[in-house]
């Protein structure tokens, strides 16, 4: 049997007559970039999200991108963010000559430790801290309520990287909201393997306040407010008009999709303890005042006095037709290119340990009962026979 990591080709199976005409009429209007299927797909986004502004851009790694450039953040200026997580969410802060500041992890959840933000800000670091950037990793919500807390405290905005955690919910003050609608402006992205993926890049921005979104949808266009007449220097990171017919289609399915990924992902916390596998293995944590959409089902692989079992436990997959991901074989304060920064091994001992221990199993809306029997089966024979 192949397990691959997701099923893009059966997805597309069902919803392909809508696809398809939805396509076409794309294809028939000529009109490529922006323009009236790109804006319907902003609106029936900002509905969705319950958010004033959705600005669509070309991908999530732009989002960050003009997302901090809208906020004038820039060389000298420092932004608080985590170390575990795709290298978009720092690379952007680089690109624009800020400093990330890279704060460790809650080994639980993966996601940004408030303690850790807080302690950043009140030590040596907290001079010229423009922005904090939570990432929702794996498609469930980072502790927004105590990172709020702290955003209001130290007068700081929060850029929320939502690329992985579209349809998400996290309750606030009583209310639930769509992650990435918290703080002061949220990114997504539509890359393909996402929850809510496209047929190319993509990517966007939300957020409640005007003068910010005006200045983000100015940025995405060469920061021109009247055509060939600049405010600011911008870029060109449009999104197409056949990203958003596919988008569009696929948006109406999206809360159906994230309850089968919830469903599979339950699937397979049972079947992991009807194989006594927790002794070898963590599953995925749930955090109350939130639910999990499972982008990724990521298990966290006792190393049992062996370093490399969650290698070797891969490889077996591997052996039996089983895809799995490892998200992220080296965190991002020990990147070749963030040198500069000065980070040392030991520094952010739970992203450290996190990324040698993680391993993400096979989970789509499309994965069948039979297998993940069989994946569970296989990570039992490999358990056994070590
Ligand atoms: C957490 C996170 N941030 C940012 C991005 C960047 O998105 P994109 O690949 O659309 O540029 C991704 C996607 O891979 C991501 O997972």
């Amino acid at each position: 049997m192949q397990v691959p990591s997701l099923d893009l080709k059966s997805q597309y199976n069902t919803i392909k007559q809508e696809i398809d005409s939805s396509l076409s009429s794309v294809i028939n209007s000529h009109h490529f970039v922006l323009g009236p299927v790109v804006e319907k797909l902003e609106a029936e986004l900002a509905g969705y999200l319950g958010v004033r502004y959705a600005i669509t851009v070309a991908s999530g790694s732009d989002a960050i991108l003009i997302s901090l450039m809208a906020l004038g953040i820039g060389g000298g200026n420092k932004v608080i963010t985590t170390p575990f997580t795709f290298f978009a969410t720092a690379g952007s802060i680089a690109r624009l000559g800020a400093r990330p500041i890279f704060v460790d992890i809650d080994p639980e959840t993966y996601n940004i430790s408030p303690s850790a933000i807080k302690e950043s800000i009140a030590g040596a670091d907290s001079d010229g801290i423009k922005a904090i950037i939570p990432v929702h990793l794996y498609g469930q919500s980072a502790d927004m309520s105590e990172i709020m807390a702290i955003s209001k405290e130290f007068n700081i905005p929060v850029i929320e990287d939502a690329a992985q955690s579209l349809g998400s919910e996290y309750t606030f003050n009583g209310k639930d909201y769509k992650t990435g609608t918290i703080g002061l402006i949220g990114c997504y992205s539509f890359y393909p393997t996402k929850n809510l993926g496209g047929w190319g890049d993509g990517g966007l921005i939300t957020t409640n306040d005007e003068s910010i979104a005006r200045m983000i949808k100015c940025l995405r266009i060469h920061g021109a407010e009247n055509k060939y007449y600049h405010k600011y220097i911008g870029l060109n990171s449009r999104l197409d008009a056949i990203q958003s017919a596919v988008l569009r289609v696929k948006l109406k399915h999206l809360d159906t999709w994230n309850q089968e990924r919830f469903r599979h992902a339950k699937v397979y916390d049972q079947l992991l303890k009807d194989c006594n596998l927790l002794s070898h293995l963590t599953l995925p944590l749930r955090k109350p005042n939130r639910n999990h959409i499972y982008h990724q089902y990521t298990l966290y692989v006792h190393s049992n006095k062996n370093p490399e079992t969650r290698d070797k436990l891969k490889e077996f997959l591997k052996q039996n037709q089983i895809d799995t991901e490892i998200y992220y074989p080296l965190p991002l304060h020990l990147q070749e290119c963030f040198q500069y920064l000065g980070y040392k091994k030991r520094d952010l001992p739970n992203a450290e340990q996190s990324s040698i221990s993680v391993l993400s199993l096979p989970i789509c809306p499309e994965l069948t009962y039979e297998k993940q029997r069989y994946v569970v089966e296989k990570i039992k024979q490999f358990f056994m026979s070590t």
